[in-house]
């Protein structure tokens, strides 16, 4: 399953031939990764999401009450999540480096609104074997 995700992802990119790193990835596609996550008040779930290095991640957040929103502290990722049943925010983040990436909401939801939040774990990607 995850090779044939791989492989479309992989011809989606040749044939869009937008930016010369996307023909240079053509042979080593970007692993791609997605999670959803609820966000009710006052906790994200899950609130912790583990990923590698260079892993494009897509987090589709829904809400299972109120309007909630979604930061990750220190990048420019910070969107809306609509209210129960209005529909799913998306968003995509790469960590660039190993480490904790912080999330928390962004909208004021209530008395426990600085209690929302949870990190993204990266850790190094395993080396390719040639
Ligand atoms: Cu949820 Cu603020």
């Amino acid at each position: 399953m995850r090779t044939l995700l791989l492989a479309s992802g992989a011809l989606l990119l040749g044939s869009m031939s937008v930016a010369p790193w996307a023909v240079s990835r053509a042979q080593d596609a970007p692993l791609v990764q997605t999670v959803d996550v609820a966000a009710e008040r006052f906790s994200f779930t899950p609130s912790e999401i583990k990923t590698t290095v260079g892993t494009v991640l897509t987090i589709r957040l829904t809400s299972d009450d109120t309007a909630h929103g979604f930061r990750i502290v220190g990048s420019d990722v910070n969107i809306e999540i609509p209210k129960r049943s209005r529909g799913t925010a998306t968003v995509t983040f790469t960590p660039e480096k190993a480490g904790r990436y912080t999330f928390e909401c962004s909208k004021l939801c209530g008395a426990g609104h600085s209690f929302m939040r949870g990190v993204i774990i990266a850790t190094e990607a395993p080396k390719d074997e040639e």
